[in-house]
Protein backbone atom coordinates (compact mmCIF):
# COMPACT_ATOMS: atom_id res chain seq x y z
CA UNK A 1 0.00 0.00 0.00
CA UNK A 2 1.96 2.83 -1.31
CA UNK A 3 2.03 6.71 0.92
CA UNK A 4 1.48 8.32 -2.85
CA UNK A 5 0.15 11.44 -0.76
CA UNK A 6 3.78 12.38 1.06
CA UNK A 7 6.96 13.57 -0.05
CA UNK A 8 9.81 11.21 -0.50
CA UNK A 9 10.01 7.89 2.36
CA UNK A 10 12.78 8.64 4.64
CA UNK A 11 13.60 5.11 5.86
CA UNK A 12 16.99 6.19 7.96
CA UNK A 13 15.76 9.86 8.85
CA UNK A 14 16.56 10.38 12.50
CA UNK A 15 16.98 14.18 12.62
CA UNK A 16 15.20 16.18 14.55
CA UNK A 17 15.70 19.47 15.33
CA UNK A 18 15.51 20.91 18.79
CA UNK A 19 12.65 21.16 21.12
CA UNK A 20 10.29 19.30 18.81
CA UNK A 21 8.87 16.01 19.72
CA UNK A 22 8.92 13.22 16.73
CA UNK A 23 5.88 11.47 16.89
CA UNK A 24 5.42 8.10 15.53
CA UNK A 25 1.80 7.47 13.82
CA UNK A 26 0.81 4.04 12.75
CA UNK A 27 -2.62 2.39 11.79
CA UNK A 28 -3.26 -1.75 12.61
CA UNK A 29 -5.57 -4.40 12.23
CA UNK A 30 -8.49 -4.06 10.20
CA UNK A 31 -9.11 -0.99 7.98
CA UNK A 32 -11.74 1.43 8.76
CA UNK A 33 -13.20 4.51 6.68
CA UNK A 34 -11.62 7.50 8.18
CA UNK A 35 -8.32 6.15 9.53
CA UNK A 36 -7.12 9.17 7.16
CA UNK A 37 -8.97 11.58 8.99
CA UNK A 38 -7.31 10.96 11.87
CA UNK A 39 -3.69 10.78 10.64
CA UNK A 40 -4.78 14.38 9.07
CA UNK A 41 -6.14 15.74 12.12
CA UNK A 42 -3.20 14.54 14.68
CA UNK A 43 0.05 16.46 11.78
CA UNK A 44 -2.31 19.49 11.71
CA UNK A 45 -2.75 19.78 14.57
CA UNK A 46 0.54 18.49 16.34
CA UNK A 47 2.67 20.36 13.84
CA UNK A 48 1.04 23.72 14.41
CA UNK A 49 0.29 24.32 17.98
CA UNK A 50 2.71 21.57 19.28
CA UNK A 51 5.67 21.59 18.83
CA UNK A 52 5.54 18.34 17.36
CA UNK A 53 6.58 16.39 13.72
CA UNK A 54 5.44 13.68 12.66
CA UNK A 55 6.54 10.32 10.54
CA UNK A 56 4.28 7.40 10.22
CA UNK A 57 4.81 3.56 10.61
CA UNK A 58 4.02 1.66 7.22
CA UNK A 59 2.07 -1.16 7.66
CA UNK A 60 0.65 -0.89 11.38
CA UNK A 61 3.42 -2.38 13.69
CA UNK A 62 5.60 -4.43 11.01
CA UNK A 63 6.21 -0.80 10.31
CA UNK A 64 7.55 -0.31 13.90
CA UNK A 65 9.11 -3.87 14.31
CA UNK A 66 10.80 -2.98 11.30
CA UNK A 67 11.41 0.66 11.35
CA UNK A 68 9.95 1.20 8.49
CA UNK A 69 8.63 4.94 8.06
CA UNK A 70 7.31 7.69 6.03
CA UNK A 71 7.63 11.60 7.09
CA UNK A 72 4.17 13.42 7.08
CA UNK A 73 4.05 16.99 6.21
CA UNK A 74 1.29 19.67 6.59
CA UNK A 75 1.19 19.39 2.71
CA UNK A 76 1.37 15.91 2.82
CA UNK A 77 -1.92 15.42 4.66
CA UNK A 78 -4.11 17.81 2.59
CA UNK A 79 -6.98 16.42 1.14
CA UNK A 80 -6.53 12.88 2.07
CA UNK A 81 -9.19 12.92 4.98
CA UNK A 82 -12.23 12.41 2.60
CA UNK A 83 -9.93 9.25 0.83
CA UNK A 84 -10.93 5.27 2.33
CA UNK A 85 -8.60 3.04 3.74
CA UNK A 86 -5.35 4.32 4.96
CA UNK A 87 -2.56 6.07 3.40
CA UNK A 88 0.08 4.18 5.79
CA UNK A 89 -0.88 0.90 5.19
CA UNK A 90 -2.26 -1.80 7.96
CA UNK A 91 -1.51 -5.22 8.58
CA UNK A 92 -2.47 -7.59 11.22
CA UNK A 93 1.15 -7.91 12.88
CA UNK A 94 1.62 -8.83 16.23
CA UNK A 95 4.61 -6.43 17.78
CA UNK A 96 4.82 -9.44 20.32
CA UNK A 97 5.64 -12.58 18.02
CA UNK A 98 8.07 -13.39 15.53
CA UNK A 99 10.95 -11.76 17.07
CA UNK A 100 9.03 -8.71 18.07
CA UNK A 101 8.60 -7.59 21.74
CA UNK A 102 9.11 -4.65 23.60
CA UNK A 103 13.01 -4.66 23.22
CA UNK A 104 12.65 -4.72 19.64
CA UNK A 105 10.23 -1.92 19.34
CA UNK A 106 12.20 -0.15 21.81
CA UNK A 107 15.58 0.26 20.21
CA UNK A 108 13.69 0.81 16.40
CA UNK A 109 11.82 3.95 18.35
CA UNK A 110 15.28 5.29 19.71
CA UNK A 111 17.13 4.29 16.26
CA UNK A 112 14.68 6.52 14.47
CA UNK A 113 14.52 9.46 17.29
CA UNK A 114 11.13 8.93 17.84
CA UNK A 115 9.69 10.17 21.38
CA UNK A 116 5.53 8.92 21.04
CA UNK A 117 3.32 6.86 19.25
CA UNK A 118 -0.43 7.33 18.53
CA UNK A 119 -1.61 3.78 18.06
CA UNK A 120 -4.39 3.89 15.92
CA UNK A 121 -6.64 0.43 15.83
CA UNK A 122 -8.85 -2.12 17.59
CA UNK A 123 -8.98 -4.21 20.79
CA UNK A 124 -6.12 -6.16 19.40
CA UNK A 125 -3.60 -3.27 18.46
CA UNK A 126 -4.34 -1.48 21.63
CA UNK A 127 -4.01 -3.94 23.92
CA UNK A 128 -0.16 -4.13 22.70
CA UNK A 129 -0.09 -0.46 23.23
CA UNK A 130 -1.19 -0.71 26.61
CA UNK A 131 1.60 -3.23 27.13
CA UNK A 132 4.14 -1.36 25.17
CA UNK A 133 3.47 1.48 27.41
CA UNK A 134 3.69 -0.39 30.91
CA UNK A 135 6.86 -1.04 29.72
CA UNK A 136 7.75 3.06 29.06
CA UNK A 137 7.60 3.33 25.47
CA UNK A 138 5.87 6.63 25.14
CA UNK A 139 2.64 5.46 23.52
CA UNK A 140 -1.12 6.70 23.11
CA UNK A 141 -4.52 5.02 21.53
CA UNK A 142 -7.13 5.70 18.93
CA UNK A 143 -9.90 3.62 19.07
CA UNK A 144 -10.66 2.15 15.46
CA UNK A 145 -13.54 -0.29 14.43
CA UNK A 146 -16.64 -0.86 12.32
CA UNK A 147 -17.68 -3.08 15.03
CA UNK A 148 -18.05 0.13 17.47
CA UNK A 149 -17.22 -2.48 20.35
CA UNK A 150 -14.62 -0.84 21.86
CA UNK A 151 -15.07 0.37 25.62
CA UNK A 152 -14.60 3.54 26.92
CA UNK A 153 -15.93 5.48 24.11
CA UNK A 154 -19.69 5.62 22.57
CA UNK A 155 -18.91 5.57 19.45
CA UNK A 156 -15.78 4.42 16.93
CA UNK A 157 -15.30 6.57 13.89
CA UNK A 158 -16.17 3.86 10.77
CA UNK A 159 -19.28 2.68 12.24
CA UNK A 160 -21.52 5.07 11.18
CA UNK A 161 -20.36 5.00 7.43
CA UNK A 162 -20.44 1.13 7.91
CA UNK A 163 -24.26 1.37 8.30
CA UNK A 164 -25.04 3.66 5.99
CA UNK A 165 -23.94 1.18 3.44
CA UNK A 166 -25.32 -2.17 4.94
CA UNK A 167 -28.70 -0.01 5.05
CA UNK A 168 -28.15 1.05 1.30
CA UNK A 169 -27.96 -2.87 0.85
CA UNK A 170 -30.51 -3.93 2.94
CA UNK A 171 -32.86 -1.41 0.75
CA UNK A 172 -31.46 -2.95 -2.56
CA UNK A 173 -32.06 -6.40 -1.04
CA UNK A 174 -35.80 -6.06 0.09
CA UNK A 175 -36.76 -4.60 -3.70
CA UNK A 176 -35.29 -7.66 -5.62
CA UNK A 177 -36.61 -9.76 -2.67
CA UNK A 178 -39.97 -7.81 -2.84
CA UNK A 179 -40.43 -8.84 -7.06
CA UNK A 180 -39.65 -12.55 -5.83
CA UNK A 181 -41.61 -13.04 -2.86
CA UNK A 182 -38.37 -14.39 -1.54
CA UNK A 183 -36.67 -14.05 1.78
CA UNK A 184 -33.84 -12.28 1.77
CA UNK A 185 -30.67 -12.62 4.44
CA UNK A 186 -28.32 -9.35 5.08
CA UNK A 187 -24.69 -10.81 6.95
CA UNK A 188 -23.01 -8.20 8.20
CA UNK A 189 -19.82 -7.68 10.28
CA UNK A 190 -19.90 -7.73 13.97
CA UNK A 191 -17.55 -10.34 15.60
CA UNK A 192 -18.79 -10.08 18.93
CA UNK A 193 -21.69 -7.21 19.29
CA UNK A 194 -24.48 -6.64 16.88
CA UNK A 195 -24.28 -2.75 16.64
CA UNK A 196 -23.97 -2.71 12.84
CA UNK A 197 -26.81 -5.26 12.61
CA UNK A 198 -28.82 -3.65 14.97
CA UNK A 199 -28.80 -0.26 13.57
CA UNK A 200 -28.81 -0.44 9.79
CA UNK A 201 -31.91 -3.40 11.04
CA UNK A 202 -33.72 -0.61 12.20
CA UNK A 203 -33.16 1.81 9.20
CA UNK A 204 -33.81 -0.60 6.83
CA UNK A 205 -36.78 -2.04 8.81
CA UNK A 206 -35.85 -5.60 9.06
CA UNK A 207 -38.01 -8.23 10.34
CA UNK A 208 -35.55 -9.97 12.25
CA UNK A 209 -32.38 -8.96 13.33
CA UNK A 210 -30.04 -11.41 15.08
CA UNK A 211 -26.98 -10.70 16.73
CA UNK A 212 -24.11 -12.31 18.78
CA UNK A 213 -25.74 -11.15 21.85
CA UNK A 214 -29.05 -12.67 21.61
CA UNK A 215 -29.54 -16.73 21.24
CA UNK A 216 -32.47 -16.97 18.99
CA UNK A 217 -34.08 -20.33 17.91
CA UNK A 218 -34.36 -21.14 14.85
CA UNK A 219 -38.02 -21.64 15.35
CA UNK A 220 -38.30 -18.27 16.29
CA UNK A 221 -36.60 -16.73 13.44
CA UNK A 222 -38.68 -18.55 11.52
CA UNK A 223 -42.31 -17.29 13.18
CA UNK A 224 -40.62 -13.49 12.38
CA UNK A 225 -40.37 -14.56 8.44
CA UNK A 226 -43.39 -16.05 8.28
CA UNK A 227 -45.17 -13.28 9.93
CA UNK A 228 -44.11 -10.86 7.72
CA UNK A 229 -44.96 -12.93 4.65
CA UNK A 230 -48.18 -13.16 6.26
CA UNK A 231 -48.37 -8.76 6.68
CA UNK A 232 -47.50 -8.51 3.04
CA UNK A 233 -44.04 -7.92 2.84
CA UNK A 234 -40.87 -10.34 1.55
CA UNK A 235 -39.23 -10.70 4.67
CA UNK A 236 -35.81 -9.50 5.51
CA UNK A 237 -33.19 -10.59 7.77
CA UNK A 238 -30.24 -8.72 8.95
CA UNK A 239 -27.58 -10.93 10.68
CA UNK A 240 -24.56 -10.40 12.02
CA UNK A 241 -21.24 -12.62 11.44
CA UNK A 242 -20.88 -13.66 15.38
CA UNK A 243 -24.34 -14.61 15.55
CA UNK A 244 -24.96 -17.81 17.52
CA UNK A 245 -28.36 -19.93 16.92
CA UNK A 246 -29.62 -21.82 19.33
CA UNK A 247 -28.73 -24.99 17.94
CA UNK A 248 -24.78 -24.00 17.71
CA UNK A 249 -22.06 -23.99 20.02
CA UNK A 250 -19.90 -21.26 18.04
CA UNK A 251 -20.33 -18.49 15.57
CA UNK A 252 -19.66 -19.90 12.14
CA UNK A 253 -16.43 -20.23 11.13
CA UNK A 254 -14.58 -22.08 8.26
CA UNK A 255 -11.49 -20.50 7.45
CA UNK A 256 -9.17 -20.62 10.28
CA UNK A 257 -7.23 -18.39 12.45
CA UNK A 258 -5.84 -15.06 11.83
CA UNK A 259 -2.16 -13.77 13.35
CA UNK A 260 -3.96 -12.75 16.42
CA UNK A 261 -5.27 -16.53 16.70
CA UNK A 262 -9.10 -14.77 16.25
CA UNK A 263 -11.70 -17.25 14.05
CA UNK A 264 -11.72 -15.70 10.96
CA UNK A 265 -15.97 -15.52 10.62
CA UNK A 266 -18.45 -15.22 7.96
CA UNK A 267 -20.99 -17.47 6.78
CA UNK A 268 -24.07 -17.65 9.03
CA UNK A 269 -26.33 -15.83 6.79
CA UNK A 270 -25.59 -18.87 3.86
CA UNK A 271 -25.62 -21.72 6.46
CA UNK A 272 -29.47 -19.99 7.74
CA UNK A 273 -31.08 -19.85 4.27
CA UNK A 274 -31.88 -23.42 3.37
CA UNK A 275 -33.01 -23.99 7.10
CA UNK A 276 -35.25 -20.90 7.12
CA UNK A 277 -36.40 -22.00 3.13
CA UNK A 278 -36.96 -25.72 4.53
CA UNK A 279 -39.00 -24.76 7.97
CA UNK A 280 -40.95 -21.20 6.17
CA UNK A 281 -41.80 -23.27 2.58
CA UNK A 282 -40.50 -19.61 1.70
CA UNK A 283 -37.24 -19.21 -0.32
CA UNK A 284 -34.55 -17.83 0.74
CA UNK A 285 -31.45 -16.08 -0.46
CA UNK A 286 -28.18 -14.86 1.52
CA UNK A 287 -25.87 -12.23 0.78
CA UNK A 288 -22.25 -11.44 3.00
CA UNK A 289 -21.65 -7.85 2.63
CA UNK A 290 -18.00 -8.61 4.15
CA UNK A 291 -15.33 -6.18 3.62
CA UNK A 292 -17.64 -3.78 1.35
CA UNK A 293 -18.82 -2.19 4.95
CA UNK A 294 -14.52 -1.48 5.46
CA UNK A 295 -14.26 0.13 1.69
CA UNK A 296 -14.72 4.12 0.54
CA UNK A 297 -15.13 6.90 1.65
CA UNK A 298 -16.23 8.32 5.15
CA UNK A 299 -18.97 9.32 5.43
CA UNK A 300 -19.70 13.30 6.74
CA UNK A 301 -20.05 12.25 10.40
CA UNK A 302 -17.30 9.72 10.91
CA UNK A 303 -14.78 12.26 9.11
CA UNK A 304 -15.85 14.69 11.46
CA UNK A 305 -14.78 12.29 14.73
CA UNK A 306 -11.84 11.32 13.15
CA UNK A 307 -10.45 14.10 12.84
CA UNK A 308 -11.71 15.03 16.32
CA UNK A 309 -10.05 12.13 17.57
CA UNK A 310 -6.67 12.66 15.52
CA UNK A 311 -6.44 16.58 17.15
CA UNK A 312 -7.10 15.10 20.66
CA UNK A 313 -4.28 12.29 19.88
CA UNK A 314 -2.24 15.01 19.50
CA UNK A 315 -2.94 16.91 21.96
CA UNK A 316 -2.78 14.10 24.71
CA UNK A 317 0.89 13.40 23.45
CA UNK A 318 1.90 16.93 24.42
CA UNK A 319 0.41 16.21 27.81
CA UNK A 320 2.14 13.10 27.90
CA UNK A 321 -1.11 10.83 28.53
CA UNK A 322 0.74 7.56 27.86
CA UNK A 323 -1.22 4.55 28.26
CA UNK A 324 -4.39 6.64 27.84
CA UNK A 325 -6.40 6.63 24.30
CA UNK A 326 -9.13 9.59 23.05
CA UNK A 327 -12.69 8.81 23.00
CA UNK A 328 -16.00 10.32 22.42
CA UNK A 329 -18.46 10.48 25.44
CA UNK A 330 -21.64 12.18 24.73
CA UNK A 331 -20.33 15.64 22.39
CA UNK A 332 -17.26 15.54 23.67
CA UNK A 333 -13.70 14.33 23.38
CA UNK A 334 -12.23 12.76 26.19
CA UNK A 335 -9.00 10.51 27.14
CA UNK A 336 -9.80 7.06 29.50
CA UNK A 337 -7.00 4.81 30.67
CA UNK A 338 -6.30 2.00 28.26
CA UNK A 339 -6.80 -0.46 30.82
CA UNK A 340 -9.74 0.47 32.27
CA UNK A 341 -11.10 0.97 28.07
CA UNK A 342 -9.95 -2.53 27.12
CA UNK A 343 -11.32 -3.95 30.61
CA UNK A 344 -14.92 -5.06 28.74
CA UNK A 345 -16.09 -5.17 25.05
CA UNK A 346 -19.11 -2.75 24.34
CA UNK A 347 -21.84 -5.35 23.46
CA UNK A 348 -25.50 -4.35 22.80
CA UNK A 349 -27.24 -4.10 25.92
CA UNK A 350 -30.41 -5.77 26.29
CA UNK A 351 -32.99 -3.28 26.25
CA UNK A 352 -31.33 -1.50 23.40
CA UNK A 353 -32.38 -5.23 21.18
CA UNK A 354 -35.80 -4.96 22.88
CA UNK A 355 -36.71 -1.47 21.19
CA UNK A 356 -35.73 -3.15 18.11
CA UNK A 357 -37.00 -6.35 17.96
CA UNK A 358 -40.57 -4.71 19.16
CA UNK A 359 -40.95 -3.06 15.68
CA UNK A 360 -40.69 -7.06 14.23
CA UNK A 361 -42.50 -10.47 15.05
CA UNK A 362 -46.21 -8.72 14.68
CA UNK A 363 -48.54 -8.57 17.30
CA UNK A 364 -47.67 -11.49 20.12
CA UNK A 365 -44.66 -12.65 18.12
CA UNK A 366 -42.17 -10.40 19.74
CA UNK A 367 -38.56 -10.81 19.89
CA UNK A 368 -38.53 -10.34 23.37
CA UNK A 369 -38.31 -13.80 25.87
O1 LIG B 1 -12.69 -6.19 13.60
C1 LIG B 1 -13.43 -5.65 12.59
C2 LIG B 1 -13.80 -6.67 11.59
O2 LIG B 1 -14.44 -5.92 10.61
C3 LIG B 1 -14.68 -7.83 12.10
O3 LIG B 1 -16.04 -7.56 12.13
C4 LIG B 1 -14.35 -8.93 11.12
O4 LIG B 1 -14.56 -10.20 11.69
C5 LIG B 1 -12.91 -8.69 10.84
O5 LIG B 1 -12.70 -7.31 10.98
C6 LIG B 1 -12.47 -9.19 9.47
O6 LIG B 1 -11.19 -8.73 9.22
P1 LIG B 1 -10.18 -9.26 8.09
O7 LIG B 1 -10.90 -10.18 7.19
O8 LIG B 1 -9.74 -8.02 7.41
O9 LIG B 1 -9.06 -9.89 8.84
Amino acid sequence: MAFSAVSAPARQNTSRPRGLTRVGLLTSGGDCPGLNSVIRGAVLKGIAYHQQNYVGFRDGWRGVVEGDIVDLTRAGVNGIARQGGTVLGTSRTNPFAGGGGVEQVADTLARLGIDAVIAIGGEGTLAAALKLSAHGIHIVGVPKTIDNDLGGTDYTFGFATAVEIATEAMDRLRTTGDSHSRCMIAEVMGRHAGWIALHAGIAASADAILIPERRTSLETICRWVSEAQTQGTAPLVVVAEGFVPDHADDPHSERGLDSFGRQRLGGIGEQLAPMIEEVTGIETRATTLGHIQRGGVPSAYDRVLATRLGTAAADLVARRGWGRMVALQGVEVVDVDLRAALAELKTVPGHLYDEAAMLFGGPGITAIA
